[in-house]
């Protein structure tokens, strides 16, 4: 096996990870340095705007260490830069995940929040203006030449692909639905070419030639560049037509197809065993609750699926070690950041779940967030909670665009030195529609999976909270409960009195919890940046333990909460509840709604 062990891993700002990466880690204390305003875009002394190279794959996992297996992210990402141990995505699948990365907005502010009309998919995107208003548009606005190959969007397809064509990139060379996650027969559309079907040769060979044509114009043209590569693996292989959900029930979810020259190994992976693999009690709310234990069938078929991910992601691997080659040579390593992530992560057993995303759980939401690139430390892991939302910023920073007002996050602290920055502790974590189980004895869907949750990371806390559509709520305490299997929130089974957080009362840290959650949920701007803000517009709360301060104990028994008034499949605003926050006036006579 392929064991990563860092042995000089520089640790560095934020706070504990709820698992840890390894068991060789020492914590740091966090640093606990003032909030900073926003973060100035500059070009960080380069003579040029830098290039981007952003690798996306495909339902990776970072909690079931598939980045243990992969030899060449970790000789060239893992142990030249950063991982971001602390990064999120915001929703918990692939298109909605995929627009709010290339638009820097929360779902609920791009309302392109599934991979199917109506609610989501490239049609969705398109209807929203986005296509006109995305990051390769932008990038190409400010001096860039853009690349891109492979999967985009869901519902982006053999059909609509040219009505109209993406915006925004100087070639592409896309994957199309309905062949996309067809292993042995994708299909792969040119610039304003007709698209092309590979018939019987596998996505990812074709995609690593793609992929290094693509880099050979993009250093040839001698502009900066943006290149973006997003293979399909590790997610899995689909027969069928994945863009016609009245055909939803005929589609075909199996075990993802390695490359043959990589089929035959880690012939012993399983799943790891963690406390929340197939346990003997049931875990979660809602329908998650309700699922039996997997028998040995299905224990036995989703170790095989783990294997099968774990060998298709060899290709990727390969891809990778291919890039560096070629940046190398090409003497662009100095000038280039390298992005490695994946639009959402995966479980496979936890939770008695069969493979899928679309949960709340740590497994769906924490995603692998690797970056090298010039001034970046080599070999480090960086606590700071940072999500998908961060990203847009982050890639404006680097290339010394001003950040847009429309961006609901902040720049990633991608050098040691920005990690003086205190960045915030919260993530917010939203899904509307259902879930779906995958592999061979998938294929059941669960719908009402609509809820709002947010993971809060900060010095001694380590929560997550969730109201779904049904009004069922959720609060782990993931500093005792890691694996989020024990629901304290009041009335659950594991609720307890005498429970405290920070020192005070559940019932306390509750209302302050479901307060930044009404916050968040409709968020806009610098709003989702600094909630508290909107709760304490005097500035004085900044974090949680702030905000438990006991004077404000009335203010927050007296906000309206978190609710539903019925479950939709989309972002239907009058199902969702309560949509304003009162605000809090330190020496008014009451509270107001603050604007
Ligand atoms: C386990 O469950 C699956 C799915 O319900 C079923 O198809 C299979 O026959 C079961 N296996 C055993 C050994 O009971
Ligand atoms: C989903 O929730 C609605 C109420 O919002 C309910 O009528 C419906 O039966 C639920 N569906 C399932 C499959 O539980
Ligand atoms: C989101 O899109 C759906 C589908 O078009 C629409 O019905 C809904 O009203 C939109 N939601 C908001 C908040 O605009």
């Amino acid at each position: 096996m392929l064991g990563f062990k860092l042995k000089d891993i520089i640790l560095y700002a934020g706070v504990v990870a709820a698992v840890p990466w390894n068991n060789d880690q020492n914590e740091q204390k966090p640093l606990n340095l003032p909030l900073s305003g926003k973060q100035n875009p500059s070009n960080r002394g380069h003579s040029r705007q830098p290039n981007i190279v952003f690798i996306l794959t495909d339902d990776q996992d970072i909690e079931m260490r598939s980045l243990d297996y992969l030899p060449f992210v970790q000789k060239h990402l893992l142990n030249k830069g950063t991982l971001f141990r602390n990064h999120f995505v915001t929703t918990a699948l692939c298109c909605p995940s995929r627009v709010s990365l290339w638009t820097g907005r929360h779902s609920h502010n791009t309302n392109v929040t599934d991979v199917n009309p109506p609610y989501g998919g490239y049609p969705k995107f398109v209807s929203q203006g986005f296509n006109e208003n995305f990051l390769p548009v932008w990038l190409q606005q400010a001096g860039y030449n853009t690349y891109y190959t492979g999967k985009l969007f869901n519902a982006h397809t053999t059909q609509n692909y040219n009505n109209p064509h993406v915006k925004g990139f100087t070639a592409s060379d896309f994957l199309l639905d309905p062949w996309t996650y067809n292993y042995l027969n994708p299909a792969y559309q040119r610039n304003h070419e007709p698209p092309i079907l590979y018939k019987g040769q596998h996505t990812i060979d074709i995609l690593i030639d793609k992929a290094n044509s693509l880099l050979d114009d993009a250093i040839a043209s001698e502009k900066p560049f943006f290149l973006g590569i997003a293979p399909v693996a590790p997610h899995s292989n689909v027969e069928g037509d994945i863009s016609d959900i009245s055909d939803l029930y005929k589609i075909k979810f199996s075990e993802p197809i390695p490359l043959k020259r990589h089929a035959h190994l880690f012939p012993d992976a399983k799943v790891p065993r963690t406390p929340h693999f197939n346990p003997d009690k049931p875990s979660g709310v809602n329908w998650i609750a309700e699922r039996p234990q997997l028998n040995k069938t299905l224990v036995d078929h989703n170790d095989y699926y783990y294997r099968q991910r774990l060998r298709a992601l060899q290709g990727v691997d390969e891809l990778v070690d291919g890039i560096f080659k070629r940046l190398e040579e090409n003497g662009q390593l100095d000038n280039t950041y390298i992005f490695y992530t994946s639009d959402n992560g995966f479980h496979v057993s936890q939770h008695r779940l069969n493979p899928g995303k679309e949960c709340g759980f740590e497994d769906d939401i924490r995603v692998p967030f690797i970056v090298r690139g010039p001034g970046i430390a080599e070999g480090a892991i960086s606590k700071a909670v940072t999500t998908h939302i961060d990203v847009a910023p982050t890639i404006f920073e680097l290339a010394g665009i001003p950040l847009r007002e429309d961006f609901d996050g902040l720049a990633i602290p991608l050098e040691k030195s920005q990690q003086k920055t205190k960045r915030h502790e919260h993530v917010n974590v939203e899904y509307w529609g259902f879930a779906v189980e995958e592999g061979s004895f998938g294929g059941t869907l669960f719908w009402n999976n609509t809820y709002k949750s947010l993971r809060i990371i900060g010095e001694n806390y380590n929560l997550y909270y969730s109201v779904w559509c049904n009004n069922e709520h959720q609060l782990y305490d993931l500093t005792n409960d890691p694996y989020q299997l024990r629901n304290i929130y009041p009335g659950y089974e594991y609720h307890d009195k005498s429970i405290t957080i920070l020192g005070a009362p559940l019932a306390k840290v509750v209302d302050r919890l479901d307060s930044l959650l009404l916050v968040l949920k409709s968020c806009k701007g610098t709003v989702c940046v600094k909630p508290w803000e909107k709760l304490h517009p005097d500035g004085d709360v900044e974090s949680l333990p702030d905000a438990l301060l006991a004077d404000f104990d009335i203010f927050y028994e007296q906000q309206e909460s978190v609710s539903y008034s019925r479950c939709e499949a989309g972002y239907i605003l009058d199902a969702e509840g309560p949509q304003d926050a009162l605000s809090y006036k330190r020496h008014g006579v009451h509270w107001s709604n603050w604007v």
